[in-house]
């Protein structure tokens, strides 16, 4: 169902700082940079190997990203598993008895379509699925 491992979400207050981390500590590359208003967040996502970290800064703080951050501070946020065909893998957690948090696809970063399983059912692990644009 998963080819591998998209990326790794990190929630993070001070944009800046976490790409001095990633891009100069850790020698990742810079990829792209985009502001994603329906999920309330500037991304900037960083090479490693084929697949990236994705840093996410709330835009607000009455966004699913902002409301993390008061929670728990900046740190891992969520996986997420590259599929081919994302309404195939929807049908099949959900069949598993997985809870959705989105029964449809979204427009994700880069015009990805993905979707959220809920971490009550995923053993605390908000879990995104992602089917790349082609
Ligand atoms: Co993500």
């Amino acid at each position: 169902m998963f080819g591998r491992i998209d990326h790794v979400g990190v929630a993070v207050e001070d944009l800046d700082a976490a790409i001095e981390l990633y891009s100069r500590d850790f020698e990742m590359a810079e990829q792209h940079r985009e502001t994603v208003e329906a999920f309330g967040v500037e991304a900037v996502l960083l090479e490693v190997g084929d697949g990236h970290i994705e840093l996410l800064r709330p835009l607000s703080a009455d966004t699913g990203v902002g409301r993390f951050l008061k929670r728990n501070g900046p740190g891992l946020h969520h996986v997420a598993y590259a599929t081919d065909d994302i309404e195939a893998a929807l049908e099949r957690v959900k069949a598993a008895g997985l809870r959705l948090i989105d029964e449809r696809p979204r427009t994700g970063i880069r015009n990805s379509r993905v979707a959220f399983l809920h971490p009550k059912s995923t053993g605390g692990v908000l879990t995104e699925l992602v089917e790349p644009a082609h």
